[in-house]
């Protein structure tokens, strides 16, 4: 048998080198290398080639027709939030990674996954962290039936893959992926080399098996999934559970999808049986005031499919310091440095000597540049402590010429708006087609940052 090869991965960006250095050479990060051990690959190629291998494992080439009806082929789950982020339910042989804060749900989903498949599909669920009693408690709790469901307490993959291999499910679920391990690496469970090389072996039977896997992953400080990048293109989707400590609301977000939309979003609540759907989200992202507040502007972000009514605050104050604070949540730091850029230049505030900071309520991530135009209604608000008009809404991506350009979608948000009791919206003029009225609401669009201030004071 030959010498099993080893190569060095980078924790940071993934990427592979033959030799340990202390810097990677492709991203510049330090002491981030790892040893991990290559499986050998090649041998098989030459195997195959060369006709020792029998025809069993010929790759065969086939028409994209035959494949895609293949594909097709989706299971419900029976939670509508979830199969709308998984882009229409579950696909055989597909490898899911779920992300997210401790604590924030992501045990509580997949074990009520499992008992919403029931009798439809056998699950299996791998527990690496918690007992089975834990689990079973769990589920008690959910008010799952207790029979269908099995469970497994083991953190060796190749165990595991035993176990998987006799009991044949359809589903499996690895909770978490941190604690498990390979008996080919010395390495720490938990280290780089082993969730690398674990993700590795359960993604291969994945595919040759078509059991759906889903693996739990650790969330670093940064928001990351903890261990290489690599898991993410290992995986077919990477879904990130998101929310607000102290609110009861969770979001499930596809940061990536082959099956499906990114940036998809599934709404659930958290309550004492566990998490519920919300399947019309459109306004609980928005904080209740009594009357119009300086800071708060409302906006309709597009994220995934839907559009959803999302209240931004922003609280701007003189600074001490002689570098102002700008700290933003839920949305990008250096968007909000350059809104801010904008806002000076070409709407005549000057807020460099104030700290500015800027959230996004119910703990969700804006990523959408629609979000520009509200995000500086709500800055110019709290500056000018003025509360903006009452049943305002805007959208519009901000341009560095102090230009309101168009954003994907208008038609619908306005509609999603006028349905909310909106009267008045904000948006680019390109959005606009010659409407200028939704029912009772009232159509503004504007070409210039000018103009947008303009139409709200
Ligand atoms: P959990 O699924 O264990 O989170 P994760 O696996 O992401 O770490 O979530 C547990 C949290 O959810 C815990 O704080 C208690 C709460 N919870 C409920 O409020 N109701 C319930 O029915 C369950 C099962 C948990
Ligand atoms: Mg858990």
């Amino acid at each position: 048998m030959a010498k099993a090869k080893t190569a060095y991965v980078c924790n940071e960006c993934g990427s592979e080198h033959s030799k340990w250095q202390g810097q990677c050479t492709d991203c510049g990060a330090w002491n981030s290398l790892s040893e991990i051990a290559l499986s050998s690959a090649k041998t098989a190629t030459t195997l195959r080639r060369s006709g020792y291998a029998g025809d069993a494992t010929m790759p065969r080439v086939l028409s994209l027709v035959d494949v895609a009806q293949s594909i097709d082929e989706r299971t419900s789950i029976g939670i509508g939030e979830l199969d709308r982020v998984l882009g229409g339910g579950l696909v055989a042989g597909s490898v899911v990674l779920i992300g997210g804060d401790p604590g924030i749900g992501k045990s509580t989903l997949l074990l009520q996954m499992l008992g919403a498949l029931g009798q439809r599909l056998n699950g299996l669920y791998v527990t690496g962290e918690e007992s089975l009693a834990q689990v079973a408690t769990r589920a008690q709790r959910l008010g799952l039936p207790l029979a269908p469901l099995r469970a497994l307490a083991e953190t060796c993959v190749e165990r595991i893959l035993d176990q998987a291999t006799a009991h044949k499910p359809h589903v499996l679920i690895i909770d978490s992926i941190q604690t498990i391990w390979t008996e080919q690496l010395t390495a720490a469970p938990g280290s780089v080399s082993q969730v690398r090389e674990s993700a590795a072996k359960l993604t291969r039977f994945a595919k040759e098996s078509g059991v759906s896997v889903f693996l739990v992953g650790h969330v670093t400080k940064e928001g990351g999934i903890a261990g290489p990048r690599v898991l993410e293109h290992m995986v077919d989707a990477v879904l990130y559970f998101e929310g607000e400590s102290g609110s009861r609301f969770r979001v499930l977000r596809a940061f990536k999808n082959r099956f499906g939309a990114v940036n998809e979003l599934g709404v659930f609540a958290m309550s004492e049986k566990g998490l519920r759907e919300v399947p019309n989200p459109s306004a609980i992202f928005l904080s209740a005031h009594a009357g119009p507040t300086p800071g708060s502007a409302i906006m309709v972000t597009r994220e995934g499919t839907r559009p959803l009514l999302v209240e931004v605050q922003a609280l701007v104050d003189q600074s001490p310091l002689a570098n102002p604070r700008r700290v933003a949540l839920g949305l990008e730091q250096n968007r909000l440095a350059m809104l801010l850029a904008v806002l000076h230049r070409h709407g005549g505030a000057a807020v460099y000597d104030q700290d500015v900071f800027v959230n996004v309520v119910g703990g969700i991530r804006v990523q959408e540049t629609a979000a520009d135009l509200p995000i500086l209604f709500a800055i110019l608000s709290s500056f000018r402590d003025r509360p903006l008009p009452d049943k305002l809404v805007a959208f519009g991506e901000v341009g560095l010429s102090g230009e309101i350009r168009p954003v994907p979608n208008g038609e619908e948000r306005l509609k999603e708006a006028a349905t909310h009791g909106f009267l008045k919206a904000v948006v680019p003029k390109a959005n606009v087609q010659k409407k200028t009225r939704i029912g009772e609401m009232e159509i503004v669009g504007v070409e210039r940052l000018s103009d947008a201030l303009g139409a709200i004071l």
